[in-house]
């Protein structure tokens, strides 16, 4: 195992992560795996996964100013390694990526699987979502408030989202960030990122289909085959998930201080 500067520097910090057994880890046909690293899991990934990255990445991670992020950065792509690894049945440190040219990371080496993947942060917690076969896009982002929500979703929420905004009367700071959480999943799941016309998608709620599920449409016309879920994962914390999957299983996997657990 090699360590070099900012492996060993991450290692003082935090003790060693507590891997869930890679035999019991399968990923099946309409199932989604979400991955979820708190602020324990981060530290700890960082100490006992960061030698699987490349160099790309370790300079990638240097760059970062300020200790978090850089945690964090090393954290959510050295577990992003560590999974593909246990899903593709390859070593962590042999996979390579490519980004699309939207920004989206794909696998480079081993080419042409049938994974999909997508990984998203905010201060404190990192989300990764699997899938086969499909599109796949997450999101977290922590709650902000002090902000002129309006004047930031101009632009990016349809006008039927505005409208929702505008009528939100109890926490219109809950519904901002569910709304942005939706619109950015299901944009990272196109691949496309903001770099789209963002307004011309819609997110609504769909609680008929199921707690927590929205559908999408663009341009009028409601988007099929997709599951769409909000990830409720803290009081100051949203999520969204969108895959390109009728009716998939999610299922959330949790890490605490060493304990892995599936919800
Ligand atoms: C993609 C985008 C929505 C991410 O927003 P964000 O809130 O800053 O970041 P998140 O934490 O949710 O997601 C970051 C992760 O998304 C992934 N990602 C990057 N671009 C992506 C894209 N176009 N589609 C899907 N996922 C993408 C990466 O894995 C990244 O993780 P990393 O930093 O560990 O590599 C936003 O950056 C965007 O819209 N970008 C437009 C595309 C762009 O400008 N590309 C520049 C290079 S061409």
């Amino acid at each position: 195992m090699q360590h070099d500067a900012v492996t060993t520097r991450i290692a003082r910090n935090a003790g060693a992560l507590s891997l869930p057994d890679p035999g019991q880890i399968f990923l099946h046909e309409k199932a989604v795996h979400v991955w979820i690293l708190d602020e324990h899991a981060i530290g700890q990934a960082c100490s006992s996964l960061a030698y699987t990255l490349s160099q790309d990445e370790r300079q990638h991670a240097r760059a970062y100013r300020h200790e978090s992020d850089r945690n964090n950065f090393i954290a959510r792509r050295s577990m992003l390694r560590w999974l593909i690894g246990v899903y593709l049945r390859s070593k962590p440190e042999s996979l390579s990526f490519d980004v699309t040219r939207f920004g989206k990371p794909a696998l480079q080496w081993p080419r042409g699987t049938r994974l999909a993947f997508n990984v998203s942060h905010t201060d404190g917690i990192a989300v990764l979502a699997f899938a086969l076969n499909c599109r796949v896009g997450i999101d977290v982002e922590r709650r902000i408030d002090c902000i002129d929500l309006m004047s930031v979703a101009r632009g990016i929420f349809s006008p039927v989202e505005e409208s929702a905004l505008a009528m939100a009367r109890t926490d219109p700071a809950a519904t901002f960030l569910g709304i942005w959480t939706r619109k950015e999943a299901l944009l990272k799941a196109l691949g496309s990122g903001f770099l789209v016309e963002p307004t011309s998608y819609t997110t609504e709620d769909a609680s008929a289909l199921g707690e927590g599920r929205w559908h999408a449409s663009k341009k009028g016309t409601r988007m099929s085959g997709w599951t769409c879920l909000d990830l409720g994962l803290g009081p100051e914390v949203q999520g969204a998930l969108a895959v390109s999957l009728d009716d998939a299983h999610v299922t959330l996997c949790r890490c605490s201080p060493s304990v892995w657990l599936n919800d």
